[in-house]
């Protein structure tokens, strides 16, 4: 049934009515539609705008049809427009000519945005349980390897020793950030549209500040031309979730390389692994290439609701019916993305030797040869001169640096004692790192401890 056809005489075509529909993208927002909509009758009833017994009577429809949606007893029929026109023609198909009182001093324009709002509200309050729980894992890896020493890079080109729980809680601190991105998008997005109309608001008395305490908003929109038209909240979900999608890539980038014969700094569990028709021997990380290659998904959708956007002239117009699906398709993704990268992180088992071997090599410890040489009094641009032809000798020679005898060192420096072998061993290196920030296990621990609370304190119940 439509919501509009008394000006026109003659059925949409069926192509246009395909078209135009949105019903199979914005059908998962019954919910929020059907609460958005007790919210607003409630509020005609107080205010004596329809009476009281119709108000009410539409009041148990509602009810009934959500839970009817929910058990399946009704099905959402895909020929509707969107999920607005499908309630409301439901409503007065069950209850009778009363249903047709529920969209006074209302319109599909404040309502698809109050829709999504609400629906936006509830599943970013899930993300970040779920963004919670990966960092929970991350915690727990960490605190399983803070004595794993590895090799850091820059360039990726092996630089200075750090840990694993060192690199792992970098993550930590990324995931912080895009939980507190998530927490931005909706203190600015708690904002309540209904009563702004079409675009003008309306003539009834209404009231909008019951309708926002009604559905649990922090305040109500200000202007009805930009509450119809603003999809910012949309957007700065998407950066938001592009931004973890980016982090998740980049880690997912280290599983992979991580995971090579050349590195084998870890295994994945057979439980998140996949492996070739062809190739018996193969164990391929898909979970990880899986989530870098749907990056780009995301991407693409906050592409298109900027691309969207930028050209609309106030207020409502139908290209912003287009949002949800991007929206929609970002948040499943970066759900399934999340969840899938934690359960793979869990399970891996961390090589712990091979990590060590690969800190060895690559004269991970030149810095601290340096800082060795600082330390009994010589000037850091010379120290860095010293070493760097103590380097060029170790290449020559394919040894590292703390296989060179005393003598041999000294020859390059005087300065060199019995001391430097202890000064610059892996353990070394890493421990007298105690800076905050870095990688010695005193500073990890503090870390450890920032995000165990930061975990405590952002938990959603
Ligand atoms: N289904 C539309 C959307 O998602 C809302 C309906 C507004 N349509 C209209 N013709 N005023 O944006």
């Amino acid at each position: 049934m439509k919501l509009w056809g008394g000006r026109f005489q003659k059925a949409v075509d069926n192509l246009v009515n395909d078209f135009n529909s949105s019903i199979r993208t914005d059908g998962r927002m019954f919910k929020e539609d059907i609460d958005g909509s007790l919210a607003h009758v409630k509020m005609l009833i107080a205010q004596d705008i329809i009476p009281k017994q119709d108000g009410e009577k539409i009041i148990s429809g509602l009810t009934e049809i959500s839970k009817r949606i929910e058990n399946g007893v009704i099905e959402i029929d895909p020929s509707s427009e969107d999920i607005h026109s499908f309630i409301e023609a439901t409503l007065t198909y069950y209850i009778g000519d009363e249903g047709k009182k529920l969209h006074t001093g209302r319109s599909r324009n404040d309502q698809v945005t109050l829709d999504t709002r609400l629906y936006l509200k509830k599943e970013l309050k899930n993300l970040i349980n779920v963004i919670l729980s990966f960092e929970e894992t991350l915690l727990i890896k960490a605190e399983e390897n803070i004595d794993t020493i590895m090799p850091g890079y820059t360039h990726m080109q092996k630089a200075q020793p750090i840990t694993f729980a060192h690199h792992l809680l970098a993550y930590g601190e990324m995931f912080k950030r895009d939980l507190g991105r998530i927490k931005d998008a909706l203190k600015r997005m708690d904002e309540m549209p209904l009563g702004s109309g079409a675009l003008a608001t309306s003539t009834y008395p209404i009231d909008r500040e019951m309708v926002a305490k009604e559905l649990d908003f922090a305040s109500i929109s200000l202007n009805s031309l930009d509450a119809v038209s603003d999809r910012d909240y949309v957007i700065e979900t998407l950066s938001a979730l592009s931004m973890i999608m980016m982090h998740l890539s980049r880690f997912s980038e280290e599983v992979i390389l991580w995971c090579t014969h050349e590195f084998s700094f870890i295994e994945l569990d057979d439980a998140y692994s996949t492996g070739s028709s062809i190739m018996p021997q193969k164990k391929n990380p898909d979970v990880a290439e899986l989530v870098r290659g749907k990056t780009g998904r995301v991407y693409g959708d906050l592409i298109t609701l900027l691309t969207l956007m930028k050209g609309i002239p106030l207020a409502y117009n139908k290209d912003m019916q287009e949002d949800k699906e991007a929206l929609f398709d970002a948040l499943d993704t970066v759900f399934l993305s999340i969840k899938t990268f934690n359960g793979m992180l869990k399970t891996m088992r961390i090589k712990k030797d091979n990590m060590r071997k690969g800190a060895l090599g690559g004269f991970t410890n030149a810095t601290d040869v340096a800082d060795y040489l600082v330390k009994k009094g010589v000037a850091f641009r010379n120290a860095h001169e010293v070493v760097g032809a103590i380097v060029l000798h170790c290449i020559n020679k394919g040894i590292n640096i703390e296989e060179l005898s005393l003598e041999a060192l000294k020859e390059f420096s005087s300065y060199f004692e019995e001391d430097i072998y202890n000064a610059i061993s892996l353990e070394t290196c890493v421990e007298e790192r105690k800076v905050i920030g870095g990688p010695s296990s005193k500073s990890v621990k503090i870390q450890l401890e920032a995000l165990k609370n930061f975990i405590d304190n952002n938990k959603i119940v």
